[in-house]
């Protein structure tokens, strides 16, 4: 049964940052795995914009807050993206019922976009 879904868009040139905001972004956002996953990319800012948008619609699916490096995107080596629910943030899982996260990441120059769908 779906027992909650989030949807979150993120504007791609908002993470074309400089370095010293990708070091602030890598320390208080971004997990180890998303940044060396997305830095290995030409196109990193789309990935780290779709990153955030997974982070966003995760807390929406679940509605509410989380701290932003307790939601971490891997990546299958068909290169399908899941949600990993780290530190304090896994216990989520069994506290409300939830046995699969379904994620969809989209991205294009300008925007990303990702779903995030709750199954019990
Ligand atoms: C997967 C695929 C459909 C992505 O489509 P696209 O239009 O090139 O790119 P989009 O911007 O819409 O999506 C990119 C995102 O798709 C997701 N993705 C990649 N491979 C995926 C897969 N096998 N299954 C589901 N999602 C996948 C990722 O999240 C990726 O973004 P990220 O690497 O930054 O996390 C395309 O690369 C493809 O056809 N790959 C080969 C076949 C395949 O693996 N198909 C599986 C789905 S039918």
């Amino acid at each position: 049964m779906i027992v909650g879904v989030g949807i979150d868009l993120a504007e791609v040139a908002r993470y074309r940052f400089d370095e010293s905001k990708l070091a602030w972004f890598a320390r208080k956002i971004y997990t180890e795995r998303e940044m060396s996953y997305a830095m290995r990319k030409r196109n990193w800012p789309e990935r780290l914009a779709g990153f955030f948008a997974a982070k966003e619609a995760t807390r929406k699916a679940f509605g509410h807050a989380i701290p932003w490096r307790w939601i971490g995107v891997t990546h299958a080596r068909s290169g399908k993206p899941a949600i990993e629910l780290r530190e304090r943030a896994a216990s989520l899982m069994e506290t409300r019922g939830v046995r699969t996260v379904h994620l969809s990441i989209t991205h294009t120059t300008s925007v990303a976009a990702a779903v995030v769908i709750l199954e019990s």
